[in-house]
């Protein structure tokens, strides 16, 4: 194993090393019979099991990739991290702190009970209560002009146009009663106000946002390029908002397993329950894996394993 600690004044690895631990990466893991589909999203539970790939994107803009890092699976709540991203833009980061806040919950991203015993009621923006609560605050005077804000920042981070999985989204609204509860929860407590089912169903569309993990890690290379995107060169975040993302993703990413990834892997990381999982080395790098099997906390399972790998041996923990 190379450099346990991520230096950013060191030159990135080499072509060769990038490509060698992704072959490596993908060889230990793809074998790996571990975990399950999310299975309260109907249209989640038959994805392929076996899907597996993985992408690096660095600051420069090179690209590598293995295995089936070009299928389309949906972002859920990865999609999380780019409207956090967007409404930070627009409100700045006090605000954001003051209105939904950024302490982990320890709970479930869907717990109910988290929502009644934590003082501001939305916890962080990565649980399904503070991400909720967060997609309410995007500007627009419709929700057409919502949508297209959400959509559109989406897209600026992947530099290219993302399509909505339809079967996804309407298999999501026909089960999304929970959410809907916890939002009208938060509705009571004065943490969401207006069109409160409006932003579910944005919530609802925002996680049926289909990319790949190629995508994945352009996305993560935006931020670990603070802000700037190392293909299209556009700035989608604001500079100074960088730090604060990275450590939203920090301390709530992996909803309440953050903290063992943290200790393991050291790198801001955020995770959808499709299956997808990006992680920051910032100024360096981001890496992506697909892999739909998840553990107990919703995580992707090969997708963890396989990022932990890449980490360590190419030395990228920020600790
Ligand atoms: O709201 C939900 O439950 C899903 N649309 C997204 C949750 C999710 O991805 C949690 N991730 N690990």
């Amino acid at each position: 194993q190379a450099r346990a600690t991520s230096c950013p004044t060191c030159p990135l690895p080499t072509p060769e090393e990038f490509t060698r631990v992704l072959q490596e990466a993908y060889l230990r893991y793809k074998d790996l019979n571990e975990g399950k589909n999310a299975d309260y999203i109907p249209a989640l539970a038959k994805v392929d099991p076996s899907l597996f790939g993985i992408a690096i994107v660095t600051v420069k803009g090179d690209v590598y990739e293995v295995g089936q890092s070009q299928h389309p699976f949906a972002i859920e709540s990865i999609s999380k991290l780019f409207v956090l991203s967007r409404v930070m833009n627009q409100l700045g980061a006090d605000e954001l702190e003051k209105r939904v806040g950024v302490e982990p919950s320890g709970m479930p991203f869907n717990s109910v009970l988290a929502v009644e015993l934590i003082p501001n009621h939305t916890a962080n923006p990565f649980v399904n209560a503070g991400a909720m609560a967060t997609t309410g605050l995007v500007r627009g005077g419709t929700q057409d002009e919502r949508w297209a804000e959400i959509l559109g920042t989406m897209e600026a981070f992947a530099n290219r146009s993302l399509p909505v999985d339809q079967e996804v989204y309407r298999s999501e609204s026909e089960t999304n009663s929970h959410n809907k509860g916890i939002a009208q929860l938060l509705l009571s407590y004065g943490r969401m106000q207006g069109d409160v089912l409006g932003a579910v169903d944005l919530y609802t569309r925002q996680c049926s946002v289909s990319i790949s993990a190629r995508d994945l890690a352009v996305m993560g290379a935006t931020l670990a390029n603070e802000g700037v995107n190392p293909l299209s060169s556009k700035r989608v975040v604001a500079r100074e908002n960088i730090p604060h993302i990275l450590a939203v993703m920090m301390m709530n990413g992996l909803y309440d397993a953050s903290g063992g990834w943290a200790f393991r892997v050291g790198l801001p990381g955020k995770s959808g329950v499709g299956g997808g999982l990006v992680a920051v080395v910032p100024n360096r790098y981001a890496i992506a894996a697909f892999s739909p099997p998840l553990d107990a906390y919703g995580n992707s399972v090969r997708g963890q394993r396989a990022i932990e790998y890449i980490a360590s041996t190419l030395g990228a923990n920020v600790f």
